[in-house]
């Protein structure tokens, strides 16, 4: 929505330069013009080029445009060329066979202030120090167990709905799993909750928001001043400083020895004393890796949760068939919560997991990669400087993989397939894969597996009337980063 509001007001600034540009016969494709050998490129208006087609949700007028222009396109958007993929044949290319050339990550203006430019990993170019800090602190296994952690939150979840079931009330079962992922992480990452903290709770909606919001200096730099006027640059000033202020508290904390058990801060405090990397990790680096755990961790891992309830809760066949599961790998501990333990033998539950994943991957256009040198990629040139989003929400969606019936919710497609989402195999891409896939999968998938198989264990679930479906029977998408539902999954819950 910010993209298009944004966009609209550079389209009357740029009228007039769009009549001289015409005048002097200067369209957008002269970039491709200049490369004859680009991939296929959909015509763009002057200035802006591409930026238009994107619309509210980009992932699917990119997955359109790509019938028509193939998987592999050339966009413009503004003065920065995009390769964009939309096929499983074509993310192997970027992601294996061509991975190092496309390993580093595009900066930007928002980037750089509430991500500390680039001193994470995840925004990190590709380099030493960012293959240091990956390799050494955010696939730490720390990150990988906190067992304990998840089950007793996960109860804490089962509890509160025990709670709203017996009072009949309805629940918002969107809500139920955000405050699961964000207690979850908070306790891994900063050793303590922040869950019912007013000022966290806001500063964190506001944190994201802004993550997902359009910058115009990005694009075309000399309309940066569009971003100074519609008051984007003093909010993200503001936003960037207050986040900055909370993670300086909790390292301070931290440093004081304040809380008993070891925490992901701890881990990286140790590795700071110990002169554990090749070089010196400073505070920036220290702040910026407890954002990229918490940033990639909590809404990513909650919106998989959301539609994966939001599709059994459509397909009361898939919820039956995972619930006769659970409940035959838990004989004898019906009124128990499940334990880790179990998950493992649960087959359908792992299908379900994928299935949503494949369908509603929650990062559909994963992060952007940029090329470090120049590619001869299926037979197109790719130069040094191109950005690349890859498509996971059309690879996940071609029928040339997935069949005819690819666009709908079938778990059973997953039972006797190989095919994987751990970076092995291009058809399942929504953790990305090669040098910079997701070092959280593990993780993601622990809390999610557990949560969904106790929600669906202990409870039977009927969806409130008139909340979950739009007019033409779909779950209408929110815009933004990641990409989950509009309104809130709400729901009666009975426990079983
Ligand atoms: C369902 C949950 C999650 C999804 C869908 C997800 C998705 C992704 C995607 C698509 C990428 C980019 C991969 C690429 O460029 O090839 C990524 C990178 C990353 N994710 Fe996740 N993620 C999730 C959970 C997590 C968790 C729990 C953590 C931390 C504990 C995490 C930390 C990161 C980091 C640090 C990177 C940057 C890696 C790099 O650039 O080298 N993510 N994630």
């Amino acid at each position: 929505m910010e993209l298009l509001v944004a966009v609209s007001s550079i389209l009357i600034i740029i009228v007039t330069v769009l009549l001289l540009n015409l005048l002097f016969k200067r369209t957008s494709s002269s970039t491709a013009k200049n490369n004859a050998n680009a991939p296929p490129s959909p015509p763009g208006l002057p200035v802006i080029g591409n930026l238009l087609q994107l619309g509210r949700h980009p992932h699917r007028s990119l997955c359109s445009l790509s019938h028509r222009y193939g998987p592999l396109m050339l966009l413009h958007l503004g003065k920065v060329p995009v390769l964009v993929v939309s096929s499983a044949d074509a993310a192997r290319g970027v992601l294996k066979t061509y991975d190092l050339a496309f390993a580093s990550r595009p900066r930007s203006k928002l980037f750089k202030k509430l991500l500390y430019d680039g001193r994470d990993v995840a925004l990190a170019p590709y380099g030493e120090y960012w293959r240091q800090m990956k390799r050494s602190t955010v696939s730490n296994k720390m990150i990988r167990s906190f067992r304990n952690v998840r089950e007793k939150e996960v109860k804490l979840m089962t509890e509160k709905i025990e709670k709203a079931a017996s009072s009949s009330s309805p629940l918002n079962v969107s809500e139920i799993f955000t405050t699961l992922t964000n207690d979850v992480i908070c306790r891994v990452a900063l050793g303590r909750k922040y869950g019912g903290d007013v000022n966290f709770e806001e500063l964190m909606r506001r944190f994201t928001k802004m993550l997902g919001k359009f910058c115009v200096s990005d694009h075309v730099p000399w309309l940066g001043w569009i971003d100074r006027i519609c008051g984007l640059d003093d909010e993200l000033e503001k936003i960037g400083n207050e986040f900055d202020e909370f993670l300086e508290g909790v390292v301070k904390d931290h440093l004081d020895g304040e809380g008993n058990t070891a925490d992901f801060v701890d881990v990286l405090l140790e590795i700071q004393r110990e002169k554990k990397l090749g070089f010196e990790i400073d505070m920036v680096g220290i702040k910026a890796i407890i954002l990229d755990v918490f940033v990639g961790g909590t809404d990513t891992s909650s919106t998989l949760l959301e539609w994966a309830m939001t599709e059994l809760m459509r397909h009361p066949e898939s919820m039956n068939r995972l619930k006769e599961e659970v409940r035959c790998c838990t004989v004898g501990r019906h009124k128990q919560n499940v334990s880790e333990d179990g998950i493992h033998e649960m087959k359908y539950l792992k299908a379900v997991i994928k299935e949503s994943l494949r369908l509603h991957p929650p990062l559909p256009l994963l992060a952007a990669r940029e090329s470090i040198r120049h590619a001869k990629f299926q037979g197109y040139d790719i130069p040094l400087g191109t950005q690349v989003m890859i498509n996971a929400w059309a690879v996940g969606r071609e029928t040339a993989t997935w069949g005819v019936d690819a666009e709908v919710f079938r778990p059973e497609r997953h039972l006797d397939s190989d095919v994987d989402f751990r970076g092995q195999d291009f058809k399942l891409v929504p953790f990305g894969a090669g040098r910079r896939i997701c070092p959280g999968i593990a993780f993601a998938i622990a809390i999610d597996e557990l949560a969904l198989a106790n929600a669906v264990h202990r409870f039977d679930w009927k969806t409130a009337k008139g909340t979950n479906e739009d007019r033409t029977g779909e779950v209408s998408e929110s815009t933004g980063i990641p990409v989950h539902r509009l309104s809130p999954l709400i729901a009666f819950a009975h426990p079983t």
